[in-house]
């Protein structure tokens, strides 16, 4: 009964979309078990180009199913929206299910969102503004609603007043904002409700079935351990766990199923939205990387923040995943460099910071310590064999992997399914 858990191992925007849907063809089954639609991951085949927020990667292989599980935070108008759209260009959704257990976001946590990033000035998170922190607050504070409520509006009908109360009272004393009208969001929920009901299940059983009769399933991770809420650059993190532990609470999945823990990892580092990036580029360069690699967030547009490749925080992640192996991606954007830089140590006030720190205010103050190493004129986009990489660029895929502790598998060149040099098979 084999799970392969597919992890970003840096803050998110990894490439894991593209891996999932490479290593999909292998698979019966793609489950997401957290975040929400805070996430956006691309998928490049003969169709053409994909991005998706909630449905997990493998959707365009047929007959591979997907799940949104309990641990998500779903939006029903981005899902359904997202299917419609997918449903458009020929993609077969049928074979998607989603938890009953799963939190809806619900109006009031979109604005509440908005409301307390503009609130927080100056020491604001960056949040996707999508309600994802605000939907998980209230699932932590018992006044969530499930996505099967939808279908029993009546029985929640008590907690759904209370809470409506709450925040209009929120809204309108703290923040200075407009109440929302209990109408509106019920008419929502009605609508949601009857197209979402064919899609809504128990998901649990449905992937312990899929495991009992030997189903392959991927268990498709969102943002990436840095942002975890509880591993990550604290509070500049997302509000789930999009590290291992997540994955087993994220979808009530038996831990033994898990067979492999894959970290993704990019060759260089990128951020979105606020907090400290000790290995962050400024200038000139990092706008040329950003250009190239076009590091602008899939769900915000917002430009991401560039950096080198930060071994302390990857050795990190490794280590809170037990990562069993590494996909590295995007290679082929450092081509044509004239060195490249990674960091292997920080240091603040004039000593060695031997961890990624738990404070976000330590973490701020490290200055990197880089080792150089000389770049590669011969491109590795599209290489398809460790033979074809110059020896600059095998050696900088060699020292990544000394840092973060473990092997790289595949190295991604480029976005296409194919544009991928395959080391170890991760699904057999
Ligand atoms: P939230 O998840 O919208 O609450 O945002 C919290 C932080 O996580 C912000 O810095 C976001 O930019 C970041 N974040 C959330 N989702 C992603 C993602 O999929 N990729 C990269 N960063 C993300």
């Amino acid at each position: 009964m084999p799970a392969y858990a597919i992890i970003g191992g840096q803050w998110g925007d990894e490439g894991k979309g593209k891996v999932i849907d490479y290593l999909a063809r292998r698979a019966d089954c793609v489950v997401r078990y957290a975040g929400g639609n805070n996430a956006g991951h691309t998928v490049v085949n003969e169709r053409g180009k994909f991005q998706l927020h909630l449905v997990p990667s493998g959707i365009c292989w047929p007959g591979v199913s997907g799940v949104i599980g309990n641990g998500v935070v779903v939006d029903p108008g981005v899902l359904l929206g997202e299917l419609d759209g997918l449903n458009a260009r020929g993609i077969d959704t049928s074979l998607l299910y989603v938890s009953e257990r799963a939190h809806v976001i619900m109006p009031y946590h979109i604005l509440q969102d908005n409301l307390e990033e503009k609130a927080r000035g100056s020491g604001a998170i960056g949040t996707t503004g999508r309600g994802v922190g605000p939907a998980y607050m209230d699932k932590a504070g018992r006044v969530g609603i499930q996505v099967g409520d939808l279908l029993d509006l009546e029985g929640v009908m008590p907690r759904l007043e209370r809470t409506l109360a709450f925040k209009n009272s929120l809204f309108t004393k703290i923040y200075g904002g407009k109440a929302l009208a209990m109408d509106d969001v019920l008419a929502k929920c009605r609508e949601w409700a009857e197209r979402l009901g064919p899609y809504i299940h128990p998901t649990e059983q449905i992937v312990e079935d899929l495991l009992a009769k030997g189903g392959r399933v991927i268990l498709e991770g969102a943002q990436g351990t840095l942002l975890d809420l509880d591993h990550g650059s604290y509070p500049y993190v997302t509000s789930s766990s999009p590290s291992i532990g997540g994955a087993c609470t994220g979808l009530g999945l038996n831990p033994q199923a898990i067979v492999e823990v894959v970290g993704v990892y990019k060759a260089y580092s990128t951020r979105v939205g606020g907090g400290p990036m000790p290995s962050e580029i400024h200038g000139p360069q990092a706008d040329e990387l950003r250009i190239k690699a076009q590091e602008f967030g899939t769900t915000t547009g917002r430009p991401r923040r560039i950096g080198w490749f930060d071994g302390v925080a990857g050795r990190y992640s490794r280590q809170i995943n037990g990562f069993t192996g590494m996909v590295l991606t995007r290679l082929d954007i450092l081509d044509g460099l004239p060195s490249v830089k990674i960091c292997v140590g920080y240091q603040a006030g004039g000593r060695e910071v031997e961890r990624f720190p738990a404070s976000a205010s330590l973490l701020a103050r490290c200055k990197p310590v880089y080792e150089e190493m000389p770049g590669w004129d011969r491109p590795t986009a599209s290489a398809t064999k460790l033979s074809q990489l110059p020896a600059e660029a095998a050696a900088y895929v060699r020292r990544i992997e000394e840092l973060v502790g473990c092997q790289v598998r595949i190295i991604s060149t480029g976005p296409s399914r194919d544009e991928s040099i395959l080391l170890e098979p991760i699904i057999p």
